[in-house]
């Protein structure tokens, strides 16, 4: 028997929707895919970012195409999907990267949980959790009519047990782990075992949506992220570039016996009680 390691992560010629791509985790995801060969398809909210990350990758040599849509909005997503079947014909990976969280939502020595407003928690549930099932109901029906498939959840350390102040966040980020789950369940019994839910669970990495709470603008870390990087057995925040490794793993052929996943990569933060 020989076996074949590096074809086995071989994912050229694959067409890759990344929700979130225009993000700083999920650009540098999208950038991956694009290095390795696929069609990517960039999708965030705001157009001059995703724009951006489309000129970025092209000018890197890759093939990407960039769509504006708000996860949140089904029949936004619908159209997005069209647009991607129109440029690339089907739809092998979906990243729901779209995600993340926002002062209002965060509680503080003058903002009691009591305190927080009912929109903003509302907003970052929804976000978190719904912003990556309606791409999934969306993109995953392509996949169940393809009959194959590989879909990555971008969970996070705080899915596991919370984190304090963020309440909303670790809350959907758990329901993510959950729906994983579920929806790895689901694909393979219902559809095809060639369909793939898995999630990536990063632990600390510096991104535009956290970087308030863990870096002062003096560029020193803020009590919390001096916290973080105390609890990080590794004595670090992560690099975007340090997800790539698992996210080609988990969307190749070399994961194929894989799913219903939550991989973590996090510097050791999980394993570490503190003491
Ligand atoms: N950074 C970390 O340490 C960390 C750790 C664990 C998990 N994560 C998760 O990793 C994912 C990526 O986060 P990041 O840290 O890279 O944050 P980021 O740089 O803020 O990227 C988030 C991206 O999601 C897009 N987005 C937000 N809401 C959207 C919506 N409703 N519809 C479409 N796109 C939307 C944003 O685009 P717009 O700006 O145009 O809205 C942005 O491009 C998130 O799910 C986050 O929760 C991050």
């Amino acid at each position: 028997m020989s076996v074949q390691v590096y074809e086995q992560f071989n994912i050229a010629g694959r067409t890759a929707v990344v929700t979130g791509g225009s993000g700083v985790l999920c650009g540098t995801m999208a950038r991956a895919l694009a290095a390795a060969g696929c069609r990517v398809a960039v999708l965030g909210r705001t157009p001059a970012k995703v724009d951006r990350m489309v000129e970025r990758i092209t000018s890197e040599g890759g093939e990407a195409i960039g769509v504006t849509a708000d996860v949140l909005d089904e029949e936004a997503i619908k159209a997005a999907r069209d647009q991607v079947l129109e440029a690339f014909g089907r739809v092998d990976i979906l990243i729901n990267g779209a995600g993340g969280n926002r002062a209002e939502a965060i509680t503080s020595a003058d903002k009691t949980f009591f305190d927080l407003e009912l929109w903003a928690i509302r907003e970052i549930l929804d976000l978190n959790l719904l912003g990556s099932v309606i791409p999934t109901r969306v993109f995953g029906a392509v996949m169940a009519e393809q009959g194959s498939g590989s879909i990555v959840n971008i969970s996070s350390a705080a899915s596991f047990r919370p984190m304090t102040r963020v309440m909303p966040y670790a809350a959907a980020k758990a329901a993510i782990n959950n729906f994983t789950e579920w929806m790895a369940v689901y694909m393979a019994q219902e559809f095809s075992p060639n369909i793939r839910v898995n999630a990536i669970a990063p632990g600390f990495f510096i991104a535009d949506q956290n970087r308030d709470l863990v870096i002062k603008p003096s560029g020193e870390y803020t009590e919390r992220g001096q916290l973080i990087v105390d609890h990080t057995p590794m004595g670090r925040f992560g690099e975007a570039e340090e997800l790539v490794g698992t996210l080609i793993w988990l969307v190749s052929d070399a994961s194929r016996f894989v799913t219903g996943s939550v991989v973590v990569v996090d510097g050791g933060f999980k394993a570490y009680p503190g003491v």
